[in-house]
């Protein structure tokens, strides 16, 4: 077996290894809160296509606020993880350099910006990465 081989199965074996995320609520790394996808009180989950919950309705709510821009059009809030949802993942992962499957996982979680509302202003959105709001 080459070595490539042996490094994707790895990558395989981490992304398949979290449950999936099944509501949403807020994170909170440091003195703010951020809205996110969850399964019980841990943020370590995973969605894909099909997958249809409050936790889709975090990530598309964060694709919006910090990729909408870079979308043909902004996601509709439904928590329905349809293709339209699993394009924009794979933009985001494009954009972070994550590995492009379309399904959000640790790896995407860990390398995306998310995003805060200051003031209660929904025009002054701060964006950053998980590491960087702790
Ligand atoms: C997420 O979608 C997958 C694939 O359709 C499905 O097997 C799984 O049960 C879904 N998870 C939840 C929490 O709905």
């Amino acid at each position: 077996m080459h070595l490539p081989t042996l490094a994707l199965l790895a990558s395989t074996a981490l992304t398949l290894a979290q449950p999936d995320c099944t509501r949403a609520d807020h994170y909170k790394p440091g003195s703010t809160a951020i809205y996110m996808p969850f399964r019980g009180n841990s943020i370590e989950c995973e969605l894909g296509y099909g997958n249809n919950s409050n936790a889709v309705k975090a990530l598309q709510e964060q694709i919006n606020l910090c990729y909408g821009r870079y979308l043909a059009a902004k996601l509709a809030v439904d928590g329905d993880f349809g293709s339209k949802t699993r394009e924009a993942v794979r933009i985001v992962q494009g954009r972070v350099g994550a590995g492009v499957d379309g399904r959000y996982g640790p790896e995407t979680r860990g390398l995306m910006n998310w995003g805060v509302y200051f003031n209660g202003n929904p025009s002054d959105v701060v964006c950053k990465r998980l590491r960087d709001w702790a």
